[in-house]
Parts: structure tokens; sequence; C-alpha cells
């Protein structure tokens, strides 16, 4: 034997030790689960992201279910909006008798306790694809006009909370937007709706899936005039400043898995909970890799959300979310 008196193993040993002084736990309330909504009667499996559909109202009310029996609080809502009703002003954003608006109120009737949060963004509704407002010059450059967009994202919140959302989740990346909805909602007596702002939405390659889920990538230009260069550290913490400084309630970084160093920082530096959005992009990769037989599908998907946690968030929001908990259950 080598005289080794300090042997850290001696705590990995067995099963029952290693239990025992395990420092992070996923627990089914960490979560929050996408779904997408369309307003066709009839569900449709979804091409770009296989495992998941684009929801009926119907079947969004029984998938809603399920996550309620399995323990999962929350649920955030994507809609898949008809071409016909997309705007270059994206009106469609704060009809009151829209998709959204039409699935909340039908989730509610069901699932009250249910945290129903909603995404704030154009891009779903504009038939330029972008999150905001796009200006196009007469030689055809575009620019994201970001006022105007402010104006709209507002209305867009209010029709979300007057049809019962508990949270609404900019996701927008334009300036100013969490102190100007703060104000709308507080203007119409809806200081109990919380804010999650995505304060450090990156520019990232992996929502390529989700556009194509909701039939919503930029039609001209990209992203870059308003999410972050995967560059930059220092910008994210100027956001954060500034959310938290127009009352956001929740600070939600994305994605989660390559921006792991930003969660860690966010959670540092702020009192407010962290959230991640592990996204459609990482979702496929874990899937793929296991489709091709090459990785562990399960042994994955814990170890990435794990990780996620371990890094300082508080809530994840993951395509996952479902799957891992009914892992649970086995
Ligand atoms: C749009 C929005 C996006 C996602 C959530 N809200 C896409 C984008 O910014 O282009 C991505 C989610 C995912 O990839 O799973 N405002």
């Amino acid at each position: 034997m080598l005289n080794l008196p300090n042997r850290p193993r001696r705590n990995r040993q067995s099963l029952a030790l290693r239990n025992l002084i395990e420092e992070n736990k996923l627990h089914v309330h960490d979560f929050i689960a996408p779904l997408f909504v369309h307003a066709k009667q009839v569900s449709e499996n979804i091409e770009a992201m296989p495992g998941c559909s684009r929801l009926s109202i119907s079947d969004l009310v029984k998938e809603c279910g399920e996550l309620v029996q399995l323990g999962i609080q929350g649920v955030i809502l994507f809609p898949a909006i008809a071409e016909e009703l997309k705007t270059s002003c994206a009106a469609e954003c704060y009809n009151q008798d829209g998709l959204i608006p039409q699935a909340i109120e039908a989730i509610k009737a069901k699932y009250p306790q249910l945290l129903i949060v909603t995404d704030i963004a154009l891009d779903p509704y504009n038939s330029d694809g972008h999150d905001g407002i796009v200006n196009t010059d007469k030689n055809g450059n575009i620019t994201i006009l970001n006022d105007a967009t402010v104006t709209t994202l507002c209305q867009q919140a209010l029709c979300h909370a007057k049809a019962g959302a508990d949270i609404v989740a900019p996701s927008d990346m334009m300036d100013g937007r969490i102190g100007e909805i703060r104000a709308a909602l507080d203007s119409q007596d809806y200081q109990d709706i919380a804010i999650m702002a995505y304060s450090a939405k990156y520019a990232s390659a992996y929502y390529g899936p989700f556009r194509g889920a909701l039939e919503s990538a930029p039609k001209a230009g990209d992203k870059k005039t308003y999410q972050m260069n995967p560059a930059n550290t220092s910008e994210a913490f100027r956001e954060l400043a500034l959310d938290q400084a127009e009352n956001a309630d929740i600070l939600m970084v994305k994605p989660a898995g390559s921006y792991l160093d930003i969660i860690y920082q966010y959670r540092k530096q702020s009192n407010l909970p962290i959230a991640a959005y592990q996204v459609s992009g990482e979702y496929l990769m874990i899937e793929a890799g296991a489709a091709a037989g090459w990785l562990d599908k399960d042994k994955l998907i814990e170890e990435s959300l794990l990780s996620i946690k371990r890094a300082g968030a508080h809530i994840i929001v993951s395509y996952y979310a479902k799957y891992w908990a009914q892992n649970l259950q086995k």
C-alpha cells in the first residue's frame, strides 16, 4: 500500500454512499414543459422535431392533464399561426379571440392550478418571421424597429394576461421591453402577472428546429441585431442589470447546455430565480445520437438536465420535462 491518506474514492465506493453525498437532484417541480399549439382540429407530428407535436386545443388540454398527473407544474405555450393571419405588424398577437387566448382559457378551465407561461415575441405572427417589426428600405435592407415592437409586445402581454396567463416571457430581446410590459400590466391591474425575462438570449443555431416547428424562420436577414453574440459574456450582465432594474421576476438564459457559464454567473450575480431553456437543437442532438445507437438517451437526458441545475438554474424549460417525469415513475 502507498501512503495515501486522502482518498476521495472512499466516498464513492457504494451506491448508498454516492447517494448520500449527491449535491444536486432534479425534481419534477424544476420543470416547465414547452408545448406547441395550432388552430387545426387534429394534432400533427412536427417534422423538424421528431417526438414533438403541434397540438389541437383539445389535445393540448389532454396533454396538460397528463403533465399535471406527473406533477409538472408549468407549461410554456408556442403557437403555430396560419400563414394567412401573419402580417408585417403582427397584429394577430394581441387578438383576444386568437389561438393563445383560446388555449389559455381551455387549459385554465380544466387545470386552474397549472402555471401557464406565454412567449412574448412577434415571430409566430409576423410575415417577416422576425421577433420585431421589420422596416425594409428601398435597397431591401432591413431594420428591426425597437420601439414600435415594444408597444406591440405590451399589447400582446396584456392580451395573454386577460386570457389568464400566469407568467409572460418576453423572448424578443428588444431594448426596454421589460419595464414597458411591467408598466402596461400594472396599469390594467395585472400586477400579479409575473415576467420571466429572456435576459441572455443568444443568436443560436440551436433554435433551427423550433423555427421549423412554427414555420417562423426570418424571411430575410438573421436575428443578430437583437439576440446576443455567443462570444460575449459582459453583454449578458448588462442585460441582467437592465432586466432586474426593470423589475423582471425571473431571469432566463437560453440556450442552456452551451451557456452553463452564463447560468452559473447569473445565479451568483442575482437574487432573482434563474431559468434556463434547453432548446430544440439541444433536444434533437440527444434524439439523433440516441436514434443512431451512439448514445444512451436516458443517461444523456439526466446528465444534460442535471448539468443545467448544477450550473445554477432553479427552473428548467425542456422538451424532456414529460419524458423525465415519466421515467421517474418507472
Ligand atoms: C422566438 C423563440 C425562439 C425560441 C423560443 N422563442 C426562436 C428564436 O428566437 O428564433 C427557441 C426555442 C427552441 O429552439 O426550442 N422568439
